[in-house]
């Protein structure tokens, strides 16, 4: 066993004394010490008004340089689209409330410019706090193949919830550029950050949300306009391979007549997917039987559903 005494008198002979004690160096007062050591790490010295790097205004910088560019929508981006590094984000408040996502309505805009942009920031919940459950047969052969992610999906830590929420914010945002580029009326996917995903506003004449389809009692007129709409974009989605996968009249909006269709993280790959074909159908009779109540000839629905078949090449 070591005697650790032997040991002291050795050390504090060996140490020499330091200039300070030796009285070669003016004593520093905690000031002075205090002022370098602000200037060298950016502190904010006593008396002086803190510096932050908080934006002028607003809640956030702009979140644009934290996407890559594969986490940017499809060039060319809209010249709506801020991409200025000094921009400001500002959440205006909650668009609604659903069963997986909150959708928030976003201001982007640039101090002392003129500029400003509305998107609409769909925020995915983790599982835990969801209503429903999209995830099981949807996520199968999407997963992630980063182990570590797989185990703590399967585990369901937080970790692993926050991860699956990234999973279905990132499946809408590739489905958005997807469809966009396919020439369907969607929203256009600004970028992804995490679980947030930023896409173009579909607004109405008084500023607020334009209306789900679900809301609208059109006319004749109106009805048959709105289907050719529909049967437009569904036959896009068909030829580029898609059915929606959770169509509704409340997954449609009508922007001043213009109808876009969104909700899209589930998107069905009918080609591969063994059962692509009942999935268009289920597409065209949900949607259908919303017209068909509204006046719409039964026929249409059926040739409709034919036609997509056709599009994708099933039949
Ligand atoms: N780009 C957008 N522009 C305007 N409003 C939007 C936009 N995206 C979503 N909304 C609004 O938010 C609602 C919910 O969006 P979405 O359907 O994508 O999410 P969800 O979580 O599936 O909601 P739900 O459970 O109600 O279907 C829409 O019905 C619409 O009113
Ligand atoms: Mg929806």
């Amino acid at each position: 066993m070591p005697n650790h005494d032997e040991f002291r008198p050795m050390r504090s002979r060996g140490r020499a004394r330091t200039r300070e004690d030796r009285g070669e160096v003016a004593h520093r007062s905690l000031d002075t010490t205090f002022a370098e050591y602000a200037a060298k790490y950016g502190l904010t010295p006593p008396g002086e008004e803190a510096v932050t790097d908080d934006p002028p205004y607003g809640d956030r910088w702009t979140t644009w340089p934290d996407s890559t560019p594969t986490q940017r929508g499809p060039r060319p981006h809209p010249d709506w689209v801020i991409t200025e590094l000094g921009a400001v984000d500002t959440e205006l408040g909650i668009l609604k409330t659903g069963k997986e996502a909150d959708v928030f309505l976003v201001e982007r805009s640039v101090p002392e410019a003129t500029r400003r942009t509305l998107m609409a920031a769909k925020r995915y919940r983790d599982p835990k706090h969801r209503m429903f459950h999209r995830d099981v047969g949807y996520r199968e052969g999407r997963r992630d193949r980063e182990s570590r992610v797989n185990r703590a999906m399967a585990k369901g830590s937080a970790f692993g919830r926050e991860a699956v929420a990234g999973q279905w914010a990132h499946a809408e945002f590739a489905a958005l550029s997807t469809l966009h580029s396919a020439g369907v009326a969607v929203p256009y996917p600004v970028q992804i950050v995490g679980t947030e995903l930023l896409m173009e506003f579909i607004d109405d004449d008084g500023g607020g949300a334009a209306p789900r389809l679900a809301q609208l009692r059109p006319d004749t007129a109106e009805l048959h306009d709105l289907w050719e709409q529909l049967a437009h974009n569904l036959s896009l989605l068909a030829l580029a391979g898609y059915a929606h996968g959770d169509l509704s009249a409340y997954n449609l909006l009508v922007q001043h007549g213009r109808l876009v269709v969104i909700d899209v993280p589930q998107i069905v790959d009918v080609v591969g997917n063994p059962h692509g074909r009942e999935f268009l159908d289920r597409d065209v009779r949900n949607v259908g039987g919303w017209f068909v109540a509204r006046g719409l000839d039964p026929a249409r629905v059926d040739r409709l559903g034919s036609d997509l078949a056709a599009d994708a090449r099933l039949d």
